[in-house]
């Protein structure tokens, strides 16, 4: 082989390795994000482009969701895990057990730096505070979900997902606690609701507010949650495989004591009364409340209304009934909250303590 030949190939080879170490350097310095699929609208399809209703979800996996956005590799390494494939308002508390323990798991690996769990919207807020509650990591946990199915015009999954993962590959999103994402914005686990049943902007957190938005595929906070969470938290999943059943009963005007009735009957350890105004109970409900109290049931008083706090010794002499205030939380997450507080005691003291601090 003449000297040129060698010489043309040896310089062909040293840029070819060049680029091959270029790419890795760049793929080295991309976070690790593993995307963790649970179903939803996000993995929905429906029947025709413009079907944004009666579509069925949990359809899509999660490799497929990956895939629709090419533009993820340039912001992460992204991995995915189908963790279950079902629509959110068929979520267990044993559904709840397994993520908690997967994303623990994978968040004590030096190789992952963030996770991002897809979801239907209908229970995402609840998923997110469970997390919100036993994550022991402070890398960024973020919830995405779609309120469109993946086969509309317009489908807001794919934008959602890009920016998720945006968020949970980022540093400015470590510690600030479980995050969920959708429309552009950033909500606490804790205080984020779904207010709309079909529209891109329904996830709001109306009067404590927002933590900040994702632009150009980064996130920018303004805010920071002021309760306890993750890492600070004092609930462990790791060897729990069942919850203490925590029901709720709703208030409204004629209300009457069969659901709670039939609740205490069936076995709850934990009754969340989701009353009128500020918790107010009606007077032919308290003396069911108060029986189920004397029979060792925890009474936790929060209002169906939605925002505010709800006030200890407000509508009810709480101190003298041994009821529990839910504080701010909604009667979805008091039961959360009340379900991890009785893996850990019975005292009512102490479970109002909790209920201040998360
Ligand atoms: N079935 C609902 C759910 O999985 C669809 C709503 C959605 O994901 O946006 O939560």
């Amino acid at each position: 082989m003449k000297s040129t030949t060698v010489s043309r190939w040896l310089v062909a080879t040293f840029c070819a390795l060049t680029a091959i170490t270029a790419a890795q350097a760049q793929t080295t310095k991309l976070p690790n994000v593993t995307v963790l699929a649970t179903g939803g609208t996000i993995a929905g399809t429906g029947a025709t482009s413009t079907t944004t209703v009666g579509y069925t979800a949990a359809t899509v996996g999660v490799q497929q969701l990956i895939n629709a956005v090419p533009e993820l590799a340039k912001i992460a390494n992204v991995k995915g895990e189908q963790v279950f494939q079902i629509a959110s308002e068929s979520m267990t508390n044993e559904h709840w057990l397994t993520l908690g323990k997967r994303v623990n798991a994978l968040l004590a690996q030096n190789d992952v730096d963030g996770i991002v769990i897809t979801h239907g919207t209908d229970t995402m807020e609840e998923t997110a505070y469970f997390l919100d509650l036993v994550v022991k990591s402070k890398k960024p946990v973020v919830l995405v979900g779609a309120m469109r199915p993946s086969t509309a015009l317009s489908a807001d999954g794919p934008i959602n997902l890009y920016n998720a993962v945006s968020i949970a590959g980022s540093q400015e999103a470590v510690g600030k606690g479980v995050l969920l994402a959708l429309n552009d914005q950033i909500h606490a686990a804790r205080d984020v609701t779904k207010t709309n049943t079909s529209t891109p902007d329904s996830f709001k957190t109306p009067e404590l507010g927002l933590l900040g938005y994702v632009q150009g595929g980064k996130p920018f906070f303004y805010r920071a949650s002021t309760r306890k969470h993750t890492t600070d938290s004092e609930f462990d999943i790791a060897n729990l495989t069942a919850l203490p059943q925590v029901d709720i009963v709703y208030g409204y005007a004629n209300m009457n004591t069969v659901a709670l009735d039939a609740f205490v009957a069936a076995g709850a350890k934990g009754i969340i009364h989701a009353g009128v105004g500020d918790g107010s109970i009606a007077a032919r409900v308290k003396p069911g409340l108060i029986a189920a109290r004397k029979k060792g049931t925890i009474i936790v008083r929060s209002s169906r209304v939605g925002q505010g706090i709800l006030a200890r010794n407000g509508e009810a002499n709480d101190d003298e009934l041994d009821f529990v205030a839910s504080d701010t939380l909604s009667p979805q997450k008091a039961r959360i909250l009340l379900m991890l507080a009785l893996t850990k005691t019975n005292n009512t003291r102490d479970i109002q303590r909790m209920f201040y601090t998360y």
